[in-house]
């Protein structure tokens, strides 16, 4: 049985008292309510991984990971941070790809599978994000888009090494804007998605990989979107900034 996963992405929000108060009342919220099949993971800005690590070590359902990671171990790159640091303030994920850093930064799928192989290489666990802007939705060219995004960021992996990676479908069109994908749009997407694994390592790999929506999703819709066969739990931006609405999302899935 594939894992149950909501992952909280803080992005460039929250200072260190903030951030410290959230995941406390987080980390105690979810220790009460969550399922035991179910892990929680906060991606805090990098400076706060070790400090957030440190108070997840008493919990056996939350755990802490980094939004992003240099494709070298070490060297002359001013500002950045490598898996292996990563790795050594505790923390065992690492969002790679997300629309943000494709958009802002860059990143593009080559770039992105070295990472994810950095990434791997340290012991830890990607959260690979794909998804397709407006446009090519409405150009009809988001299912070839996904499958390349796929393709060329983590199909070059071995199945043992496949097999630790978390996915997350992203429409971008709906990070941060309030218009989430409909439950039937987002499924279409996740089972497409896997029907790709599928082809790739054969079903057994395929139904063991979660899959996780992200795009404005929050207490009210999660439940719908969490209860399609192929979502596998969220990947949760501004409502991760609030303890009660993040502790409300992990619950969605005790709702189904
Ligand atoms: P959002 O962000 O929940 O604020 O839309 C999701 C994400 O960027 O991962």
């Amino acid at each position: 049985m594939r894992k149950k996963i909501v992952a909280g992405n803080w992005k460039m929000n929250m200072d260190y008292t903030s951030g410290m108060t959230l995941f406390s009342e987080v980390i105690n919220m979810v220790n009460d309510e969550a399922r035991g099949d179910q892990e929680v993971i906060v991606c805090p800005p990098s400076l706060f991984v070790y400090s957030l690590a440190q108070l997840a070590k008493g919990s056996s359902k939350v755990s802490v990971g980094a939004q992003n990671c240099h494709q070298a171990d070490s060297g002359a790159f001013t500002g950045e941070i490598s898996a292996s640091q990563v790795k050594s303030v505790g923390a065992e994920y690492v969002i790679l790809g997300h629309s943000e850093r494709r958009q802002y930064f860059g990143e593009n799928n080559e770039l992105l599978a070295q990472k994810t192989d950095a990434v791997l290489k340290n012991g830890l666990r990607p959260i690979f994000c794909i998804g397709e802007t407006l446009e090519e939705r409405n150009q009809n060219v988001h299912f070839q888009l996904i499958k390349e995004q796929l393709e060329q960021g983590v199909f070059h992996l071995a199945e043992a090494d496949f097999a630790k990676v978390v996915l997350a479908y992203e429409p971008v069109w709906a990070i941060g804007t309030g218009v989430t994908a409909s439950p039937e749009q987002a499924q279409e997407i996740h089972a497409f998605i896997r029907k790709e694994i599928e082809a790739k390592y054969g079903v057994e790999v395929a139904e063991n990989t979660t899959i996780l929506y992200g795009g404005s999703c929050n207490p009210k819709n999660a439940a719908e979107l969490f209860s399609q066969a192929d979502i596998d739990g969220g990947l949760i931006g501004g409502a991760s900034l609030k303890s009660r609405d993040f502790t409300d999302i992990v619950k969605a899935f005790n709702i189904q």
